[in-house]
């Protein structure tokens, strides 16, 4: 059994088209496949599909589903070596990093196998002495997903885990860099027994697809992963038929080392969250800022950690960053890079001419909060720190951003810990720690980085409708 198709996945079947898109390996620049360029008509098909496999989906008991869940979740660990090939192949992200990838995406499998027996309503005593309110809790119905690249395996999981394990049906559109691995996670769920039309992957123009679901009231929910600007249009289209939306944008998250911090500590939370997928994640840091006091120790730590940092083909033994996604992503790097030394930083480290898709992990001080990547994300491996002097001063960089999505500091006094994890505007914080992500933990943002949570049990109530069902008992 082959886990790389070249074909769409819809009702259970292998769908392919003369009309296809190229897929490339960012490492090697080759292609390594194709997928169907799909047609309107067969996104209708697969919403009439996912429509029909809804009425009995939604029937089942949360526990079979969540079993359903948990053979899916044990599949795809089964072949995580697999998976991680396919990804590292198709992302470029290293293999040990893609091996991770798979994991965390399992356990989000997992966390909503689990969680699908707990879309618990509950009753409110009413205000009649002869009724009684009692709420339900319902699966939305049929849903589309629009994901993106970076992380190609753990961007559908935990969203179509929790639309399954609430008793929605799902068509996945993923990235069309970054196809087989959602093709993979079909063949799995084929495996073992997820009814068709449960689960669906389409591929092709994603703006096409994105008008098909959107103009569908069958269709009754939309998530996406991606940039603030393709949320926003998603969310105008949204409006036509009042489906819901859940959005996860662009993010600009700041890192702030105050001068009680306990720097080997910080350095280390900012090498995991500024150079995870090599920069190429939403909740990467895009700007430091350190406390004058501790500049220069921060910076020497930073910047003897990045230069250990080994850039290869992700197939390689011991890479820890591979290419960048394509080259319009190099070229925000340079450009980034070359404003911030135009707003006066000075280049500790990095910023060589780019090889292919491939560049070095660069840190630039003294950097002016006026810079592109400041107030941009960069989406590359380039770390940028401000110098400052008090906390209030701080808090209004940090919050001075369009977006809103994850925040980290480096402090070891309570007080202030409580002070600006409760400042920070955004909807995940880092206190002390470089690593949020997590199943258990609702991932979302405020402000232009989106609406929603996802993981948790929110993420599981995002996929469910309330319904209050009023009885009255009067003789
Ligand atoms: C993202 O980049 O969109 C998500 C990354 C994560 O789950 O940590």
């Amino acid at each position: 059994m082959t886990l790389k198709h070249e074909a769409a996945y819809i009702n259970g079947r292998w769908q392919s088209t003369n009309n296809t898109i190229a897929v490339d390996n960012p490492a090697t620049q080759e292609v390594i496949g194709r997928v169907p360029n799909l047609d309107e008509s067969h996104i209708q098909q697969a919403t009439d599909h996912a429509h029909t496999a809804w009425q009995h989906w939604r029937e089942l008991p949360t526990t079979e589903r969540g079993d359903y869940l948990m053979a899916w979740y044990h599949a795809i660990m089964a072949h995580q070596d697999e998976l991680a090939a396919l990804m590292t192949e198709e992302q470029g992200k290293p293999l040990a990093e893609a091996k991770g990838e798979i994991a965390y995406g399992a356990s989000f499998v997992k966390w909503f196998a689990e969680e699908a027996r707990r879309a618990n309503g509950n009753t409110i005593p009413a205000m009649s002495r002869t009724q009684q309110i009692t709420v339900i809790k319902q699966p939305v119905g049929v849903c589309a997903a629009i994901t993106p690249w970076n992380f190609p395996n753990s961007m559908i999981t935990r969203k179509a885990a929790a639309a399954l394990a609430a008793g929605c049906t799902i068509i996945v559109k993923p990235a069309s860099a970054t196809p087989f691995s959602a093709l993979a996670l079909a063949q799995l769920a084929e495996d073992v027994g997820i009814p068709k039309g449960v689960f669906n992957v389409v591929t092709g123009k994603a703006s096409m697809i994105a008008k098909v679901v959107t103009t569908d009231a069958r269709v009754r929910k939309i998530s996406f992963t991606g940039s603030t600007d393709v949320g926003r249009q998603l969310m105008q289209s949204a409006a036509t038929n009042i489906q819901r939306i859940s959005l996860e944008l662009g993010g600009n998250a700041p890192f702030i080392v105050f001068d009680d911090a306990d720097i080997d500590k910080a350095v280390a939370g900012a090498v995991a969250a500024k150079f995870r997928n090599n920069g190429q994640t939403c909740v990467c840091v895009n700007r430091f800022y350190v406390h004058r006091s501790v500049l220069s120790s921060f910076e020497s730590k930073l910047v003897a950690a990045v230069k250990a940092l080994q850039v290869g083909n992700g197939i390689e033994s011991g890479v820890q960053l591979g290419p960048l996604i394509n080259n319009e992503a190099v070229q925000t790097y340079q450009q980034h890079i070359d404003d911030a030394l135009e707003h006066g930083g000075n280049l500790l480290y990095g910023n060589q001419a780019a090889d292919g898709n491939f560049v070095q992990p660069t840190v630039i001080t003294n950097v002016s909060p006026k810079a592109r990547v400041c107030r941009e994300e960069t989406f590359a491996p380039l770390a940028a720190i401000v110098p400052f002097d008090s906390e209030t001063e701080v808090l209004d960089y940090a919050n001075e951003s369009e977006y809103g999505l994850a925040g980290y500091f480096y402090s070891e006094s309570v007080r202030r810990c409580w002070r600006v994890a409760m400042a920070l505007e955004v909807g995940m914080v880092g206190i002390n720690e470089g690593l949020i992500s997590n199943a258990t933990a609702p991932f979302g943002g405020i402000k232009a980085s989106g609406l929603g949570r996802e993981g948790a049990h929110d993420g599981l109530e995002e996929y469910l409708e309330t319904k209050y069902l009023c009885f009255n008992f009067a003789d």
